[in-house]
């Protein structure tokens, strides 16, 4: 049965196959009609005019039962290819004969009557012609004929007719597989070919045209297709390296800046208000050998002031990293959270301070502090954990107990993960983000290369590092 599942090819062949069989039943059934029609009503004819010739010529002889003449007459029937026998019959009584006489002519004669003068059957052909002389029926003239002869040519011909569409067959098949194959294989190719890139993604692969037909034009047309796909592939990549170097630069001018910023707040505006608070002790200070009031009132008011300045200097940039580096930094951040947040967090980094890229530093740092904004916001965590590990790479993982990052949280205004990927992306690092229902809360692992800062040796115990 021909179905969708078939490939063309299969049902290119299987209608061909279909087709000619169809044509030699046809053609079969054509000559069979036509023999038995034709070339049978023909032989019955030339039968009849022979037996009406022989029963004329016979008519003198057998109302004179001149049987010389009688087997002369029968005698021509002899020159007839197919007549067996013959015989005249007069009043019952057989007169003269010619041939083996079939044993029941008897009752053939009586059927012959009843089937106006014809019996016929596949093989042979009875006839029944009467001898009328001076307008009366004087006997009668019975001849049969056997037709194996003419059968068996008949059946030389379908034989040679179905020879003939089977060496057609033979050489036909062959030739249309070829045919069909210059259709089905281009086609079949383009698929395989389509397939492949799309599980692969490999854009260097084209299509080879050996034909100029619609197929070879399709061929032509995916291959362009392909070229402008990885056109814009390029352009597209070539557009997202310069968003990510733009990106990069735009992170270190902040970075800078905030750390401009820090300084300047911290030790100029920091050292104006110690010195502000001084003149305030010296000028409104001691009066009479003791403090006024006003004065301790805008003491306190510089006290507090020169705090926020700090913390402001200090969440710009804490200058723990610049000063004792990152593994100080991420202690910091640990207590920091756990102190503000008023939530469990432990923090584990290596015994000694790491020597490390400050570029490096400064982003696993932010990344830290992007996670834990991240729990503190999103987690409603119990217990928070940070690993800093320092080998072959650096590792930096932060986990918590809390909810787990839902399905369908990811928003398009959501960057914090983004930036991180990025960040990572730009140390040639990777980031991995368990948070499945198998495991309880999330946890985020960062790995990056280990970089020494600048003209520096390797760090103990970091083995072959970068
Ligand atoms: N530790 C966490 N626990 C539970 N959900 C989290 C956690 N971290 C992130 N998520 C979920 O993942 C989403 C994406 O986080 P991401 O940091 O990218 O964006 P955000 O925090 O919503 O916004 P922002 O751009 O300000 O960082 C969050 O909206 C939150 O639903
Ligand atoms: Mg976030």
């Amino acid at each position: 049965m021909l179905t969708r599942k078939h490939s063309i090819h299969g049902r290119f062949m299987m209608a061909f196959s279909a087709f000619t069989t169809i044509m030699l039943f046809a053609a079969l059934g054509i000559s069979i009609a036509w023999f038995f029609h034709y070339e049978r009503q023909e032989m019955r004819e030339a039968l009849l005019v022979d037996a009406s010739i022989v029963a004329a010529q016979s008519s003198a002889a057998v109302m004179f039962n001149d049987v010389q003449a009688m087997t002369e007459n029968l005698g021509v029937l002899h020159h007839v290819k197919a007549v067996r026998w013959a015989i005249l019959v007069a009043d019952g009584e057989r007169l003269v004969h010619y041939g083996q006489v079939p044993e029941d002519l008897d009752s053939l004669h009586r059927k012959l009557r009843e089937n106006n003068g014809v019996i016929e059957h596949l093989s042979r052909i009875v006839l029944r012609q009467d001898i009328i002389y001076d307008g009366i029926i004087r006997g009668e003239l019975l001849l049969g004929a056997d037709l194996t002869e003419l059968n068996v040519q008949f059946g030389a011909v379908v034989l040679f007719g179905v020879l003939l569409v089977a060496v057609f067959m033979f050489i036909a098949l062959p030739v249309f597989h070829h045919i069909v194959g210059t259709i089905s294989g281009p086609l079949g190719e383009l698929a395989r070919l389509s397939q492949l890139i799309s599980t692969h993604g490999d854009q260097g692969i084209r299509v080879r045209i050996s034909y100029q037909d619609e197929v070879g034009r399709l061929g032509a047309a995916f291959n362009s297709m392909l070229d402008s796909l990885a056109q814009r592939d390029q352009s597209l990549r070539k557009s997202r390296d310069q968003l990510r170097a733009l990106n990069a630069r735009q992170q270190a001018i902040r970075e800078e800046e905030r750390t401009r910023i820090a300084h300047e707040i911290h030790d100029d505006l920091g050292q104006r208000l110690t010195a502000l608070k001084l003149e305030i002790a010296r000028h409104l200070g001691e009066r009479n050998g003791t403090m006024d009031p006003e004065a301790l009132k805008i003491g306190r008011m510089v006290d507090d002031t020169v705090k926020a300045v700090r913390e402001i200097s200090w969440d710009l940039r804490p200058s723990v990293l610049d000063t004792l580096g990152l593994t100080a930094a991420i202690e910091w951040l640990g207590e920091d959270f756990q102190r503000r947040m008023a939530t469990r967090c432990r923090v584990t980094v290596p015994a000694q301070e790491l020597r490390v890229d400050p570029e490096v530093a400064t982003h696993l740092f932010r990344i830290c502090q992007e996670l834990l904004t991240n729990v503190a916001r999103h987690a409603r965590a119990s217990r928070v954990e940070i690993r800093l590990e320092a080998a072959q790479r650096l590792t930096l993982e932060v986990s918590d107990n809390g909810i787990g990052i839902q399905a369908s949280s990811h928003g398009e205004k959501s960057l914090g993960l983004l930036g991180i990927r990025e960040r990572t992306h730009r140390l040639g690092g990777i980031v991995t983000i368990d948070s499945t229902p198998d495991f309880q809360g999330t946890r985020v692992r960062v790995t990056t290369p280990y970089i020494l800062p600048a003209e520096t040796n390797p760090p103990a115990g970091a083995g072959d590092s970068p």
